[in-house]
């Protein structure tokens, strides 16, 4: 069990604005982190992956956290998120796969067989280095900062799965859903639960939210969306039910298909840049906090024009509680993390 996270003792000690607004309760600020906040803009993230693999750097709990805490040592960011990738799971199971840098799986999945010889995951025997992650991050963040642990959503997970190169069409895993529909249900079944038995692991080793990123549902028609991917991410979130901490979907490229996603009983939707606020949070209904959504590409505006910017995305976002301030979509390698710095502390002048 999580702890710090619920009760009103444990809130008044360690209390946290991404929490508050996961929650849809009232926030003293506008609570900010920024997808893919540890990665390659930062000098010191490049500095340690010129010596160590991205690999070996996930594999290695004291590294992974150091590279987990970088961001927040440089910005007032109000959630760390797990160093990790969607795919350490998936090797986990005795999926061989190599990071060049986007995974790339060396027997793609395509017959019934080989979606039975998919064993179950059983995170402490098979990725005890990410449970051992999140304890060394916990004890290291500060006060009031909560750790988002992660896993990728079966059909995003499906998609590297199924394809022999990761492409942007993903065209082995689509042909799936149409030519061997069953043989694909069976696939995201295990994939959701063996999502499910991960992400409870890291609940339980200490990650305080949990988050699936749902990063190629824009791919589908929301016919297929509905049929495959919901009901694959339905089960996961299922079984987290108990969990106690709050659920977190972030779909990208969702706009078409975000009725769909309103059926989805999680406490938080992350969205892209592509529908505003205003709109997502209509089709969501009042009962759903809501996540992003800056064009990732607007770091690259002068400071001003940046911050008009935020105003547009907070101006959709509207007053109610409930809004989590991210960008879209994952940072740019080649963003300047002085305009991070900008982002952070403009968003933290809001309420
Ligand atoms: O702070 C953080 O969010 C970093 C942790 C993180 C990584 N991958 C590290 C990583 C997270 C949350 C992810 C999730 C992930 N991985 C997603 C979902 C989010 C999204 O962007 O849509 C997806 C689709 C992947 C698959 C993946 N892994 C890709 C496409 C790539 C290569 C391109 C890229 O965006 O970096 C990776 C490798 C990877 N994962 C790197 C990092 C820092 C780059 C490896 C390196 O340093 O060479």
């Amino acid at each position: 069990m999580a702890t710090g996270v619920s009760g009103a003792g444990a809130r008044s000690v360690e209390r946290s604005a991404f929490l508050d607004a996961c929650r849809r309760e009232a926030a003293p600020h506008r609570p900010i982190w920024i997808m893919r906040q540890a990665g390659r803009y930062l000098p010191e993230y490049r500095a340690l992956r010129a010596k160590v693999e991205f690999e070996t750097l996930t594999r290695t709990a004291e590294l992974a956290a150091e590279v987990t805490l970088q961001p927040l040592r440089r910005f007032a960011l109000d959630a760390a998120i797990l160093f990790s990738d969607i795919m350490t799971p998936l090797q986990g199971m005795g999926v061989a796969l190599t990071f060049e840098p986007a995974p790339v799986v060396r027997e793609p999945i395509a017959t019934l067989a080989q979606v039975e010889a998919l064993p179950a995951l059983v995170p402490e025997r098979d990725v005890p280095f990410v449970l051992e992650t999140i304890r060394l991050v916990r004890a290291g963040l500060p006060r009031g900062v909560p750790l988002i642990g992660f896993a990728g959503a079966p059909f995003t997970l499906m998609c590297y799965l199924a394809s022999a190169r990761p492409s942007k069409e993903f065209v082995a895993a689509r042909r799936l859903l149409y030519a061997q529909p069953l043989l694909a249900e069976q696939l995201l079944t295990r994939l959701a639960d063996a999502m499910a038995q991960y992400l409870a692991a890291q609940a339980r080793a200490g990650a305080q939210a949990l988050m699936l990123f749902e990063s190629w549902a824009g791919l589908l028609a929301p016919r297929e969306f509905a049929r495959f991917a919901l009901p694959a991410v339905r089960r996961t979130v299922a079984a987290l039910r108990s969990s106690g901490v709050p659920l977190i979907y972030y779909v990208n490229q969702g706009a078409a298909l975000m009725s769909e996603v309103a059926q989805l009983e999680v406490d938080v939707v992350g969205v892209d840049w592509r529908l505003g606020l205003s709109q997502v949070r209509r089709i969501l209904g009042p009962e759903r906090a809501v996540q992003g959504n800056l064009d990732p590409a607007a770091l690259f505006a002068p400071p001003q024009a940046m911050r008009q910017q935020v105003d547009a995305v907070l101006a959709e976002a509207g007053a109610a509680p409930g809004h989590i301030f991210n960008l879209g979509h994952g940072i740019w390698p080649d963003t300047d993390p002085d305009a991070v710095a900008r982002l952070v502390d403009y968003v933290h002048e809001h309420p």
